[in-house]
């Protein structure tokens, strides 16, 4: 059996594990990445952000060709969808970015061990790791004196719908269904489900999602929640808020969801069920218990600022300790992981973590909501610009939404920005920077915007705030 002695061992390789050990290599320290899957990038590239983005630009493209071209002028005959085509490319575009990370982690000398590893004890100063290959036999030990646990997160499954891979599944399926749904019932409305379900949507189902709370994106500013919700239904989804699924019959392939809601129950008949109701830390297996890494009440391990866990030299980040489950929040932590190992003060600025959900039009946020400023008391005033009145967004004829920014009523310092509209995922990285430096809105008002661009909505909502807008 093969032993070797490395300064960090990444367990997992998603986006993580793959920045920090990049990281960690580019300053100097012998680094190994154990990976179970073929490929390297974790849920985020194989299973997740990636594939889904490129069916969301695929889709879109097939949506504005069916619905939009003929507007701009632009006569075809009604477009066909060639979905195997559309999947192929898509797995294609994954291919191309797990490639990309095995040429960086050669190019910076990350050496990749295949398969699941698991803590092992101590050998004086160094922690031991097992790896066992698909035979689930070990076949390998490797030592470091530090360990970082990266391993990210599951879906979680209703216990009264479980997954069966076929009608009831996570995204991990819905990502490559060989059919266009007739009906796909979608349970809760996150960040997973309104984003598949504008897929599915786009691409002719019918799409009922099914939330149990009263708004969907929890955490999100209830303006942009609310015409994102007004937006989804015109495109056609049906939306059930403050609903329950009871439990699951399945028949023939089809499947009857029973919900309820405010004492009445309905049964919804479908052909797929899309559960994206949350995920958990993927921890089992890993030997967190023997060897002494504790979790807190929310089953995430609990962590100190060098990301350390109780037991000094095990480290964890991403998706296993508390936060938002986002890959650029993984990233973010793994760099400064290293650097912080590396004798750095790096910090991760976690008040500037925008969210962004990718459906069309796309919601971002970043900062304190509208309801979080008024609930902790904080003097704040409001600018808001639709792009309505934005040049370029009626060149593109992509008119819905706005950019709201909320600034200290006092100082004018940006607390929020939140933007419904095409491109906002791009848009807002104009907030998160201005922020993260503790720009003021009168900062952002006062820098060019090149025009026509849709970023001058973002300078027009700066104006806003002390009500000095051009355009509204
Ligand atoms: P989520 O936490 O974003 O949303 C889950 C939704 O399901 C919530 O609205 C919740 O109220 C609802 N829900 C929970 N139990 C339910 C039940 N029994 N019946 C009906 N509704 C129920 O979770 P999601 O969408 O599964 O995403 C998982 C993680 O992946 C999230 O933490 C998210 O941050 C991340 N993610 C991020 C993306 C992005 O940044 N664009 C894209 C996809 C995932």
């Amino acid at each position: 059996m093969s032993e070797e002695t490395f300064d960090l061992i990444v367990i997992g390789a998603g986006p993580g594990g793959y920045v920090a050990a990049i990281r960690a290599a580019q300053l100097g320290m012998k680094v190994a990445v154990v990976e179970k899957r073929d490929s390297l990038g974790g849920v985020c590239l194989n299973e997740g952000c990636i594939p889904s983005k490129a069916l969301l630009d695929s889709s879109e493209l097939f949506a504005l060709a069916r619905d939009k071209f003929s507007g701009h002028g632009i006569v075809i005959d009604p477009p066909q969808l060639d979905l195997a085509k559309m999947l192929a490319r898509k797995d294609d575009v994954v291919k191309k970015l797990t490639d990309g990370i095995a040429f960086l982690f050669k190019k910076n000398k990350v050496a990749w061990v295949k398969g699941a590893a698991r803590l092992a004890g101590k050998e004086g100063e160094k922690h031991r790791i097992e790896i066992r290959g698909a035979g689930n036999e070990v076949n390998q030990e490797l030592k470091a004196s530090k360990i970082l646990l990266a391993t990210g997160s599951a879906a979680v499954e209703i216990p009264s719908v479980p997954f069966d891979g076929e009608t009831v599944v996570s995204a991990r399926e819905a990502l490559s269904f060989d059919r266009v749904p007739e009906h796909l019932v979608v349970i809760g409305a996150g960040y997973i489900g309104l984003e598949l379900g504008s897929v599915w949507s786009r691409l002719g189902a019918q799409v009922t999602v099914v939330e149990m709370l009263a708004k969907p994106l929890p955490n999100t500013d209830g303006q942009v929640a609310d015409a994102l919700v007004r937006s989804l239904k015109k495109q056609g989804m049906k939306f059930l808020l403050e609903t329950k699924v009871t439990g699951l019959e399945k028949k023939d392939g089809k499947a009857v969801v029973p919900v309820e809601s405010g004492g009445t129950t309905e049964r919804i008949e479908c052909d797929r069920v899309l559960v994206a109701v949350g995920r958990k830390p993927l921890i089992d297996g890993l030997g967190l218990e023997e060897a002494g890494v504790k979790l807190d009440q929310s089953g995430r391990i609990s962590v100190n600022e060098n990301f350390e866990t109780g037991v000094p030299g095990i480290h964890a980040i991403g998706d296993l300790i508390p936060g938002p489950m986002l890959a650029h929040k993984a990233m973010e932590e793994g760099v400064v992981f290293a650097e912080r190992l590396h004798g750095e003060g790096s910090a991760v600025e976690y008040d500037f973590l925008p969210g962004i959900c990718y459906t069309w039009p796309e919601a971002a946020s970043v900062g304190k909501t509208e309801e979080q400023l008024k609930g902790e008391g904080i003097p704040y005033k409001a600018g808001k610009f639709t792009f309505m009145a934005n040049g370029r967004a009626k060149c593109m004829d992509e008119t819905e939404g706005f950019v709201k920014i909320l600034a200290h009523a006092e100082t004018g310092r940006m607390l929020g920005m939140h933007i419904l509209g095409a491109r906002a995922s791009d848009l807002i990285a104009e907030g998160v920077t201005a922020m993260t430096y503790g720009g003021t809105a009168q900062d952002v008002a006062m820098t060019f915007h090149a025009h026509p661009t849709l970023a001058e909505a973002v300078k027009e909502a700066a104006l806003d705030v002390d009500k000095r807008a051009i355009h509204s």
